[in-house]
Parts: C-alpha cells; structure tokens; sequence
C-alpha cells in the first residue's frame, strides 16, 4: 500500500437535490396543504367542498371563488369563502396523496383571513381520516375586516398516512381566506415551518462534501419563462411566486399535474441546509437556454446581462456583507453571517456553442468580480458522443476549473468504466460526476429497479472515482428522492411516503462511501495492476489522517465468496483488530422497501491483521470496506 500523494478533497461524495418526484413540495419542505395560496393554474387543485353541488337549483351551502389580489408582485389569488351554514358548507384539503399525521405530535396551523360581510365568528380545522374520524383539531375566531394571519397549534390522536384537512365555519358570510398552512412542529431543528426531519436526517448521516442545488433540469426550464429565478425564492414565503413544476407533465407515463413549486424550500433554506450539514453549497444557476430536450430557447447574447446579473446577484447573497443589497436581504432572513460559497454552477445539461458562448459571458463576469469563486461548467447530458467530446474540447481551451458529467446507463456500464478516470488529463479541468445512476432497464424507464445491481455496479465504478481523486473532486447520485405516488423517474436514491422513508442499497453504497472517504489516497495493486474487473474485484484504497485508520474499499461481483491476503506494506499497520463493513446479496433483484428499509445495508463485521497481511474472505456480490487503525 503506497502513498500517492493525492489528496481526497473534502467535497469528493455529496448530494445532488432536484425537486423533481415531490422532492421539495409533498417531500422535504413539511408543508401539508397542497395549494395553500390557490396559485395553481387550475387554482382549485387538491380542494374540495364535498357539500356543494354547483350543478343543483338548490340552495347551495357555500361557494368558493378565486379572486386576483393582482397581476403584479408574486402572491395573486386569495379565496373567497361564501358560507350559507344551514347547509353545513364544508372545504377539504387533500394533501400531497394524503398527508402523514403522527400520534401524539403537534401540529401549526395558520390562516391569513379578511372578513368582508356577515359574521363568521370561528374556522374550525379537523385533521380527518378516510371515514372522517377525527384525529385532532383546532380553531381560530377571525375579528379583523383587513388581512390579518392566525395561528393555532393542536395534537393528533392517531397515526393515519392518508389524513386530509377539514375546514368548516361558524356564523354565515364571506370571508377571504389565504396562505392555509399545516406544519408539523417536529421539524428538522425544530424551525417553524421547516423540513422533513426523517428525510433530513437521512442526507446528514451521509456526511455529505456539498449540496447541490436546486436540479436538475429545473434549473433551466422547459421555457426560459418557466426556468428556475434564485430572486423569488427567496424573502418572506408569501411573495415567493409560485411556478409550475418542469415535471409536471413532462412523462406521459406518469403524469403529475397537480405539481407546483411552492419554493417554500428557496436559495435561503438550501443554503442553510448546506451549513447545517456542513456540506459545500453548489448552485446550479440557468445560462440563458431552456432545456435542449424541450424548446432550448435561448436569450439573445445582447440580452444576457439580466442572467449574468443573476449570478453575481447570488454571490452576494451568499457572501456578501450586510451593508450590501443581497447581503442585507440574507441578513434579514436571519442569517448575518455569510455562507461561505465557493463554488457556481453555470448551465446544467446544455451543450453545442450556444452554451459556451455564454458560458464564457458569465465566466468572465463572475471571475471579473470575485476571482476566488470556483465555478463549475457542463458537458451535456451524455458521458460519451459529440456533445460530450465538444464540450470537453472548449472547456478544456478555455481552462476550466470543474467540469460537470452525466451519465444514466446500465449496470454493466459502470462495471466495465470503472477505469473511465484513469486516462483523463491530470492537468485538465477537474471532474464533477453530478449525476449518475444504474439504469436497470433504461435511462427514466418507470421500470427501473433501485435494486442491488444497480448498487453493486456503482460501487464498483465508484472505486474508480477514488482512484481518481486527483481528477474527480465531486460526485453525488441523481435523482436523489421519490415520493412513493408521486414520482415522475426512477431510480432514486431515497424513497418516501407520507410517514416514512427509506434508503435505497444505492444510498447505502453511497453513504458507505462519503463516511469513509479518508484524506489521502493510496496506491492498491494486485500484481502490480489496478483492481478493476480482473475475477470481478475492484478495489480502493486511502487513509484518513483524521481518524489514524487505513480504509480498503473491495466490491465483489462473483458469485462466489473469494479469499483475500491484502498486504499492508508500507504502512504502519501491521498488527491488531479490523473494522469491517459488508453489504452483500446473493439475490442481484433484491430491493430495499418501506418493509424493509434496511434489507440491504451494510452489518459490522471484524478481522485481524497479522504481520502486516490482512486475510479476508468477502462474500458474493459484496462491497466490503475494512479499516485498519494504523
Ligand atoms: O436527474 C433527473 C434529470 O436527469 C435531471 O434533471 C437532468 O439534469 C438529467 O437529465
């Protein structure tokens, strides 16, 4: 085992976040209302007024309208309610497929209100079940003819994953009704109106490098008109303006309709998750051309400058100091402080010159103004072909720092490019491997597996990304969540529903590998060779200066157990106990499920080293990492 001089970089296994699946709204962002603003284009989604029949002569209990505040600014619907309670005028809520509720947990309930006439004295909410059993309720007494917001909080009874939201009133008249919110208080930190603590908790523990944000195609929208704006997400969460989500409709196959942004999760909270997790936050910011898969219009180059602005903009808001514009806008968002942003992303999946025409724009511009900042460009969407070998070919001229590769390809594919890395320049750019992920059946197929396979060929070619820390500086899978009902691709690294979540065997290997990524890479041979494929071994190794330990990474995919006599040489290793973590599966089509989370995860496992050779056996289709205090 030999030192090769390589740094790991600290950013090397991180997290890639697109609020594509119901990942920000209905996922991490713990809102329960669907719709509480009645932005949507069909502004009575996921409402319902089951006791009103529109169509009848008769009486009608209620009536709810969408009324325009205005065009202008980012809020623009509010609701009127017209309540005629002899009839028992009731609104319904249906929640992102159901909401989770919790036994015992407490719940924030608030309301923006306007009374224009009669009297409604009390809105009453009901957390209800399926038979319209009552989990826990709440109420408030509006008293203010101008918009006012009310809050109340309540417990739930009873554990129920397809809960709704049942608003009734008391008195008759009309009342404006608007920003309908339901929070659980049990929140990542316990931050009012915060995020998901169980999905949270399942990035922390990965001990992510960085967090990139926020996708993803979304970055740059199907139209320039429905691309991703880092300036109205962030600010008080009302005036954030609502947008259609890209993937709404983007698959026949599953459609989504009733998927919005809310960007109740904005640039602020990605930024702060990035802190929280100590991860490196990465932007991702459009470059003036919507996504090439859909329309790829492109702003003019004598009218990028509002875009360029927009990057410039973020580093300010980010790092600036609060007696800048930005700077103060982060301040009043509760956080002074700066971010310490290094790193930019401009351009997600573009390609051709039109990209690098702008990209050298925005280039110029952000290093003009603040050298320091790392930024990181594209090479398209695929990992080979001429987009790919363009793209690389500039970039490369114009000496870019990181460069950002895709790839969605089958298992075997990354079995056999783990040694994709080793014939890359040393002194090109850097490599930022954005987005990758087996495909079992093929790229966004809806029958792709989040099955060992595709796991285990991963962590297979992920031996080669360490291999290649002197090239590879950042990598993270994509996409990284999927709501259960309402996903639009697969696979994903972490699967949810209304209550629960899991970690696919992919976030398995990739947790394996960001909690023991070491600092310095060493050199692994067998005879004198790299480790890649030869009796379907592949193999890695660095230490960790921190922890004092010597970590070997080996994945296996035989299908039979194979004796290992790995000689720690060179080290100062020679004797005592080893760590040793295994995930292993005879069945190649297992999958993790919210039955079993944790079929597939790594157990703890140990073995001893003598007179320097450790000698192991790793089972079938296994990835094993041992580690050695030195
Ligand atoms: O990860 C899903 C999508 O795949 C991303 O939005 C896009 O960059 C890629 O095509």
């Amino acid at each position: 085992m030999e030192d090769t001089g390589i740094k790991i970089q600290p950013t090397m296994y991180g997290i890639f976040f697109e609020d594509i699946n119901f990942a920000a709204d209905g996922g991490l962002y713990a809102e329960m209302i669907k719709n509480r603003s009645f932005e949507f284009t069909l502004p009575k989604t996921g409402w319902l007024e089951p006791n009103s029949d529109r169509h009848s002569y008769n009486k009608e209990s209620g009536i709810l309208s969408i009324i325009k505040y205005s065009e202008e600014g980012a809020n623009h619907n509010f609701a009127r309610v017209e309540v005629n309670n002899d009839e028992g005028y009731v609104l319904i809520n249906e929640g992102f497929r159901g909401m989770g509720v919790k036994e015992g947990a407490q719940y924030d309930f608030s309301v923006k209100a306007a009374k224009r006439s009669g009297d409604i004295q009390k809105i009453k909410l009901q957390v209800i079940d399926s038979l319209d059993n009552v989990l826990g309720a709440t109420s408030i007494t509006p008293d203010s003819d101008s918009w006012k917001t009310y809050e109340s909080s309540f417990g739930v009874t009873k554990t129920e994953m397809k809960a709704k939201v049942k608003i009734t009133f008391e008195g008759e008249g009309e009342i404006g009704l608007d920003m309908i919110s339901l929070f659980p208080q049990d929140t990542w930190k316990g931050r009012k109106k915060g995020l998901r603590k169980d999905l949270v908790q399942l990035l922390d523990d990965m001990n992510p490098g960085f967090l990139r944000f926020p996708g993803g195609c979304i970055v740059e929208g199907r139209t320039l008109a429905g691309r991703y704006q880092w300036k109205k997400t962030v600010g008080d969460i009302e005036n954030r303006e609502s947008l259609i989500n890209r993937w709404n409709t983007e698959f026949a196959h599953r459609p989504t309709p009733d998927y919005y942004q809310s960007f109740g999760i904005g640039f602020f909270e990605y930024f702060q998750l990035s802190e929280d997790m100590g991860a490196e936050p990465l932007p991702i910011l459009g470059c003036g051309i919507a996504c090439q898969f859909n329309t790829g219009e492109l702003v003019p180059m004598d009218e990028l400058d509002p875009y360029v602005q927009d990057a410039l903009d973020l580093i300010e808001f980010a790092n600036g100091d609060t007696s800048t514009a930005w700077g103060q806008v982060r301040a009043a968002m509760g956080h002074p402080e700066s971010f310490n942003m290094k790193y930019i992303g401009i351009g997600n999946e573009q390609w051709g010159p039109a990209y690098i025409e702008r990209y050298k724009v925005f280039e110029k511009a952000i290093k003009a103004k603040y050298p320091e900042i790392i930024i990181v460009s594209g090479s398209g969407p695929f990992p080979e072909g001429d987009y790919f070998e363009y793209g690389w070919e500039q970039l490369k001229q114009m000496n870019a720092e990181i460069v950002d590769e895709h790839y969605y390809k089958p298992p075997v594919w990354f079995r056999e490019h783990a040694d994709r890395y080793d014939s890359y320049d040393r002194n090109g750019p850097k490599v930022f491997a954005g987005e990758y992920a087996a495909q079992t059946m093929a790229i966004a197929s809806p029958k792709n597996k989040n099955n060992w396979n595709a796991a285990l060929s991963e962590a297979a070619f992920m031996t080669g990304l360490e291999r290649n820390a002197d090239v590879v500086y950042l990598s993270s899978y994509a996409p990284l969540m999927a709501h259960a009902e309402g996903w639009q691709w697969t696979p994903d690294m972490i699967w949810f529903n209304n209550l629960e979540s899991f970690g696919t065997p992919n976030y398995q290997v990739q947790k394996m590998y960001a909690t023991n990524s070491g600092t310095d890479l060493l050199k692994i041979t067998e005879d004198g060779e790299k480790i890649i494929g030869k009796d379907g071994l592949y193999a890695s190794a660095v230490k960790d200066v921190n922890t004092n330990e010597l970590i070997i990474k080996v994945v296996n995919t035989l299908e039979i157990a194979q004796k290992l006599s790995i000689s720690t040489e060179g080290s100062n290793s020679q004797q005592g106990n080893v760590g040793v973590l295994t995930m292993a599966m005879d069945n190649l089509e297992a999958e993790n499920s919210f039955e079993q989370p944790m079929k597939i995860s790594p157990k703890e496992g140990s073995a001893t080293i003598n007179e320097g050779r450790l000698e192991v056996e790793i089972p079938a289709q296994a990835f094993s990492i041992y580690k050695i205090k030195g």
